[in-house]
């Protein structure tokens, strides 16, 4: 009796053991893969194939045979692929991003002719380890290992998994690594990516108010930053695969969820943040370039009702002299929320058409929204003729209907060439009615007010636009649940309760040659917005602008973006730096969020702060909703008084800006950056999101929160100069908080020491401002007799859609200054110098800072650089500001 309870409490005791493992350990998705053949092809590529551990059916079956490719396809970027060695899977096409693909998978498996597991052939080393298959990526400079697959150990995940609907994969991460990117996503704790928050790519249309969720776009791409003893190596990591996931970073491993396509790994060595961005831009494409007029200010709402008051709006600024570049519609010019037409009576043709020419005539422009839905009308041109070429979106043989602001719409499908074709020729004939000047392309997630499959119920007539619109009044039928609507693993997107079909396209839904909605889902904006580049390039041979919501890796080749919807509070001001600074790193630098909020009403003082920073996003709008009280800038005296402050110095700082749309199209370097960007080395800096740089050297301070008159700043050692006054100067002797002024009309601007800044004197329409004379701002170190400093201009005929050297449209500067045995030369090396010599450029000013203790005072000297076409300069006035005469900064030290 005793024994046998004896082994009753021992059989029990070992339940609870083994209970307790089970819950410790991962669900065993997978058992992994082994290595049994590799090989190095001719090229330089290493190929392999990895066959299943014993195999699992949780998530679906272990695909049985995986091809494994590995190539340094530059000197610093290698990449890996892992696929169905098999069958062919779903990869984002190739003719979207610029990239090489790699050889098509076989079965052959050849027995290995590599007897190192190492696979060296630039800075990033791929080492692999056979049995169970995983690899690391380490930088051969220092020995650091970047990426590494192998199980930590923890049991918080596992290795490599790949399943038809179902891919895993982690890499190991050091405590001290600094993360960054990963979304679109509205990060509530700022730019570095924090531990355990989630993060789900699928693009939704959600509100940006909704933290920590999938938003409008989806971007599997992150920098990691390294810091040791001091001195930081930073590389990135794209994962190229268009299909949801959620990446569950733990703060010490990351890992990869993915319900499709296949593992597409890109590494790029660093080690600077720069270099990661160039480095990631000359594979996924260049941001495009910015027509000059697009840094001006652009002011929009939805709910202009008709054109006058449009033309209200337009006289407003003029008559508060804020400066206004572009006016925007929403969908209000249109007939019944339909894409390329006119509503007759509230925007009638020939009236809107004068207020054109009138508003071109002065060098402002025009844009207007287009939405993907296809109102289903049969007295529709666009419509009719998008049916009869066949170009929707299919469900069951038939164009997929869903419900979006015209009512019951269709989807066009942008991966069908002839789809393309199409949508070219409708933004043609649009152009011909209404000469815009660029596209807005909205809610092409896509969003869809109904989920599943709609039908139009007989004789019920569908709402359109606003209010009841809203709600889908089709009647939404259950469609047949494939394994497309409910993949067996369920991402996180808009929370788990949802199917991913979700207010979306029904991810059954057919595409061009047989793809899915469901793989496809996450491009739809992107390739709408190729398309849409494609129709504007070619109208009248200018420059496009076109600025989407929806966006994907390769987006920003193509377009600008702004964060969608975010609120009219302290917060979502504050989101907007991360968000903005998040999509430098994507590639995708012209960006901006809502200044004053989409909704609901902003507070005055809000609007005042937010026009502050927002004249210093890179691309600056006022947008308003429907709902919303109307908030234009001139609406309060005393944001009026803001904006001409802020808006007049971002005037003024038009070429340097534009400078730097030139840089970030070249170099991929974000027009706006995280301050750390320009000193890597300063971990103080990886977590700072409430300031930012313009470029390298302009740090934008901005009040975020309410009734503050003073902020605490954050200066990296160096002396900054205050750009409002050069006279106010704060000098860092290492990285510190400093208490500075910020009365309600005052935005801290601060432009580093070193630095050459080219500067013109504004105006209020940036055609006018184009022409004006230059200042250089030239600054060394506070106290400084000796030194350098370094700026660039480059200046073009940006109607042309090319943005380059070597056309005879475009010049480009580069200033240096020289200060040594009490004498400071400023002096110029032009390239292509002669379009900035037929526009009679010059130069009126040149302001040094910093210098002391100079012989007789400054000189100051331009001349023509060695060897380059001269740039004339005619200096009609020099001003000399010495340290010794400056106030030093009325900031105090904390
Ligand atoms: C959603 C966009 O995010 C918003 O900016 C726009 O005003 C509305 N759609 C209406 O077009």
């Amino acid at each position: 009796m005793i024994s046998s309870l004896r082994s009753l409490l021992y059989l029990a005791v070992v339940l609870v053991i083994l209970a307790c493992i089970e819950a410790a350990a991962p669900t065993q998705i997978g058992n992994g893969y082994r290595l049994i053949s590799v090989d190095k092809t001719s090229d330089g590529a290493l190929i392999g194939h990895l066959q299943v551990n014993r195999k699992n059916n949780i998530y679906g079956p272990d695909i049985p045979l995986l091809h494994l490719y590995v190539k340094h396809e530059t000197n610093d970027r290698l990449r890996v692929h892992i696929t169905d060695a098999q069958h062919q899977r779903w990869e984002v096409p190739y003719n979207l991003l610029p990239r090489q693909q790699p050889p098509t998978p076989s079965k052959q498996t050849t027995q290995t002719s590599i007897t190192s597991t190492e696979f060296a052939g630039n800075e990033l080393i791929f080492t692999y380890t056979p049995n169970p298959f995983s690899f690391s990526i380490t930088r051969k400079s220092n020995g650091e290992t970047l990426f590494n697959s192998t199980p930590d150990g923890s049991n918080t995940y596992t290795s490599l998994v790949f399943k038809d609907q179902y891919l895993e994969i982690s890499t190991q991460l050091p405590k001290t690594a600094s993360l960054y990117g990963l979304g679109e996503n509205t990060q509530p704790h700022g730019i570095k990516l924090y531990p355990n928050d989630p993060y789900t790519l699928w693009t939704t249309d959600q509100s940006a108010i909704n933290l920590n969720m999938d938003l409008y776009g989806s971007h599997p791409v992150y920098m990691d930053v390294r810091n040791v003893g001091g001195e930081a190596n930073v590389h990135g990591v794209l994962l190229l695969n268009s299909d949801g996931m959620d990446v569950v970073y733990r703060g010490t491993s990351l890992t990869y969820k993915v319900i499709g396509g296949v593992f597409d790994f890109y590494f790029f060595a660093g080690p600077s943040p720069l270099a990661v961005v160039d480095q990631y831009t000359q594979l996924v494409g260049r941001p495009a370039p910015m027509p000059y007029w697009s840094l001006g200010f652009h002011q929009c709402r939805w709910g202009y009702h008709n054109l006058s008051v449009v033309e209200d709006v337009v006289e407003n600024y003029k008559k508060a002299e804020i400066p206004l570049d572009v006016i925007w519609n929403d969908d209000d010019h249109m007939d019944g929320h339909k894409d390329f037409t006119l509503n007759s009576k509230n925007y009638p043709h020939p009236k809107l058409i004068n207020f054109l020419n009138k508003i071109h005539s002065r060098g402002m422009k025009y844009i207007v929204i287009i939405d993907p839905g296809i109102g289903v009308n049969s007295s529709y041109g666009t419509y009719q003729r998008g049916l009869a070429n066949d170009v929707f979106i299919k469900y069951e043989g038939k164009p997929y209907l869903a419900q979006v602001w015209p009512g019951p719409v269709n989807f066009p499908d942008f991966l069908n060439p002839k789809t393309v074709t199409w949508w070219v020729d409708e933004i043609r004939r649009f152009h011909e009615l209404v000469p815009v000047d660029g596209l807005w392309i909205d809610m092409n997630e896509a969003s869809n007010f109904c989920s599943g499959l709609c039908s139009i119920p007989k004789g019920k007539q569908c709402p359109s636009g606003t209010g009841p619109g809203w709600i889908c009044c089709l009647e939404c039928k259950n469609i047949t649940k494939t394994r497309w609507d409910e993949p067996p693993y369920k991402i996180n997107a808009s929370g788990t309760q949802v199917p991913i079909g979700y207010k979306t396209i029904a991810t059954s839904a057919v595409h061009y040659n047989g793809v899915r909605e469901y793989d496809a889902h996450s491009i739809y904006g992107f390739s709408q917005t190729i398309a849409t580049h494609k129709g504007l390039q070619g109208l009248q041979g200018k420059r496009p602008f076109i600025l989407t919501r929806s966006t994907f890796v390769g987006s920003g080749h193509y377009a600008a973006h702004w964060t969608g919807d975010n609120k009219g509070t302290w917060d979502d001001l504050k989101y907007s730096i991360s968000t903005m600074l998040n999509f430098g790193i994507f590639g995708i630098p012209m960006v901006g969020s809502d200044i004053c909020g989409f909704y609901p009403a902003p507070t005055e003082e809000l609007c005042n702060r937010w026009i502050e920073l927002g004249a210093f996003y890179p691309f600056s709008r006022d947008h308003a909703n429907y709902y919303s009280p109307r908030q234009e800038l001139y609406q309060w005296k005393s944001v009026a008084k803001s904006a001409k402050n802020a808006l007049g110095m971002r005037y003024k700082l038009l070429p340097y800006l534009y400078t730097l749309t030139y840089e970030a199209h070249t170099t991929g370097a974000p027009i706006a950056r995280p301050v750390f960007f320009s000193f890597p080395n300063i971990a103080k800096l990886y977590e700072l999101s409430t300031q930012f740089l313009l470029g390298s050297s302009l740090m934008v301070s901005p009040v975020l929160d309410k009734h503050q008159t003073k902020i605490s700043v954050m200066f990296p050692p160096g002396t900054w100069y205050n750009l409002f006054d050069l006279s106010r100067v704060v000098v860092a002797k290492e990285t510190e908080s400093f208490s500075m002024d910020a009365p309600l009309h005052v935005i801290n601007v601060h432009l580093y020491q070193n630095t050459i800044l080219p500067m013109q004197r504004g105006g209020l329409i940036s055609k006018e401002a184009k022409t004006t004379p230059f200042t250089l701002i030239v600054t060394f170190p506070a106290g400084a007799t000796e030194g350098e400093a370094k700026g660039k201009l480059y200046i073009d005929n940006d109607e042309l859609p090319e943005m380059q050297l070597g056309n005879g449209q475009s010049s480009y500067v580069e200033f240096s200054a020289k200060a040594e045995n009490g004498l400071v030369k400023v002096w110029s090396n032009v390239e292509e110098g002669k379009f900035a010599i037929e526009k009679g450029l010059v130069i009126e000013k040149v302001t040094v800072l910093g210098l002391t203790g100079v012989r007789g005072g400054v000189a100051v000297e331009v001349e023509g650089g060695a060897g380059g076409d001269v740039l004339t300069v005619e200096l009609v006035e020099t001003d000399h500001l010495f340290f010794d005469e400056m106030k030093v900064g009325k900031g105090s030290k904390k």
